[in-house]
């Protein structure tokens, strides 16, 4: 019997989210997704990708499902999210495109999702909840803390090390070796050459801190 998936989010993220378990449901009959709940009330009843917007975050146990995956691309919220459904006994899935790459030795945390192009090479070990975005690549034996962001296009050297709840921004690049930590921002387009303590926003190549997050 398959695995219905009910994705959290029906934003652009989330239908993202969906082509990939839609893909992913091509090859195999193993998980099938059945819709997704966004408290965006405008959504309610609407087709997207073939899938219904069932109703609200809160009414998701009304729905006949038996796993979530969290599709909400900002990470607070993501992992705000997870959390509240974990607590309630949801089980998660992880999304991976099937032209994503993954490297059999590298370990994937629960719920998280990997998009088309998306390269992981051996050692790596990407966290719970996080988000490998369209086309990135995470090199050899890296470490990406849950909850976190590897946009679309960025590049991480090997031996990297990204903390809980960090954005690496779109086309971003860490150099190999270097720490990022957690619940930083790396703008769009840096380049991480040297560590970067927690919760700051650095931007640029090389990458400046620009200020701390809260
Ligand atoms: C770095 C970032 C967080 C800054 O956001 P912000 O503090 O709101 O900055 P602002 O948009 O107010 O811009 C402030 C200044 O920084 C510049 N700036 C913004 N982002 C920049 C970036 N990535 N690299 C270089 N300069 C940048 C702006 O041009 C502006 O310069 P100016 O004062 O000379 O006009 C944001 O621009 C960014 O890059 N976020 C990552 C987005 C992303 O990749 N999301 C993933 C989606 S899938």
């Amino acid at each position: 019997m398959s695995t219905r998936v009910i994705i959290v989010g029906a934003g652009g993220h989330g239908q993202v989210v969906a082509d990939i378990l839609l893909q992913m449901a091509a090859y195999s009959a193993t998980l099938r997704p059945v819709g997704y709940v966004d408290d965006d009330a405008s959504l309610a009843g609407r087709q997207l990708l073939g899938l219904p917007v069932l109703g609200k975050v809160t009414d998701i146990v009304a729905f006949e499902h038996d796993a979530v995956v969290v599709a909400i691309g900002d990470n607070r919220t993501r992992r705000t999210l997870l959390m509240t459904l974990q607590s309630q006994g949801e089980s998660l899935v992880t999304a991976i495109h099937p032209r994503a790459v993954v490297a059999s030795s590298a370990v994937i945390g629960a719920g998280a999702v990997l998009c088309a192009g998306v390269i992981v090479n051996p050692g790596a070990s990407i966290g719970v909840n996080v988000i490998v975005n369209t086309g990135a690549t995470v090199d050899h034996h890296n470490v990406i803390g849950d909850h976190a962001h590897i946009a679309p296009g960025a590049h991480l050297g090997g031996d990297v090390t990204i903390g809980e709840g960090t954005l690496i921004g779109i086309g971003a690049v860490v150099m190999p070796q270097r720490r990022v930590g957690a619940w930083c921002t790396v703008g769009a387009g840096g380049v991480v050459t040297r560590d970067l303590p927690d919760r700051v926003v650095a931007i640029g190549a090389p990458a400046r801190i620009r200020r701390t997050h809260a």
